[in-house]
């Protein structure tokens, strides 16, 4: 009885280690996210904060979510803070651009050297909220915006380039997710559309905050606008 205690806690001990010793090996073959990060995309100085995981979007019809509705000031506020309004600085020896043959291109640099440089997501999200902003300009008043500023068609060309360049990005990205119909018997429409679909997403606020941690302060787009 003794031994055959002893028997089994031995076979347990092994295949606790052999578990152990396998998950080891396997991890060990796995390659990090970061690793495929790099190989899939453009260099960025925020690879350190690009994590990724799985998630499921909040996509109802009546979801609710801070940047969205009729605008008010906590609205424009949500919004304005995940703009980057700062540069975030670049040394050259790390961008891999060759400097000799920019053909005469001269880049924004900080005094010490380094290249001032912005993060497309925040292009993008700008992109969005002029959008946004756009469809509710007889609702808010955006006068002391900066796209808004100018002649009618002025204003109109930065609408369409924003929306020309998501959709450039939206058929970069190419999603293939399904999403499915569901019988809804019991509503005025009797299927409807599930799109709460599962997704591997970077951490949004990760990037945000390695963003407002690497910006230089007071380093503003020097009149540059931000949404031509
Ligand atoms: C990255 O790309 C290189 C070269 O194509 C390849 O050898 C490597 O396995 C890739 N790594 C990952 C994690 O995909």
């Amino acid at each position: 009885m003794w031994s055959r205690q002893w028997a089994i806690s031995d076979l347990t001990i092994a295949s606790i280690v052999l578990s152990v010793i396998i998950l080891l090996v396997g991890q060990s073959f796995q390659p990090p996210d970061i690793a495929c990060v790099k190989n899939l995309s453009s260099w960025s100085p925020a690879f350190t904060a690009v994590d990724s995981s799985w998630q499921m979007f909040r996509n109802g019809f009546s979801e609710k979510s801070i940047y969205r509705g009729l605008p008010n000031p906590a609205i424009e506020e949500a919004w304005s803070d995940i703009l980057q309004k700062h540069p975030v600085l670049v040394p050259e020896s790390d961008t891999g651009l060759d400097m000799d043959s920019t053909d005469g291109v001269s880049l924004v640099k900080s005094s010490d050297g380094q290249i001032h440089a912005y993060l497309e997501v925040f292009r993008n999200m700008a992109c969005l909220n002029l959008l946004r902003q756009h469809t509710y300009r007889d609702e808010y008043d955006y006068t002391s915006v900066d796209a808004f500023q100018g002649s009618e068609p002025e204003i109109m060309r930065r609408v369409d380039a924003c929306t020309q360049r998501l959709r450039e990005v939206l058929m970069c990205i190419g999603d293939a997710t399904p999403y499915l119909i569901m019988l809804t018997p019991e509503k005025a429409q009797k299927e409807s559309p599930d799109f709460n679909t599962l997704h591997y997403c970077r951490d949004f606020d990760r990037i945000v905050e390695w963003t407002r941690d690497n910006q230089i302060d007071g380093g503003g787009l020097g009149g540059h606008n931000l949404y031509i």
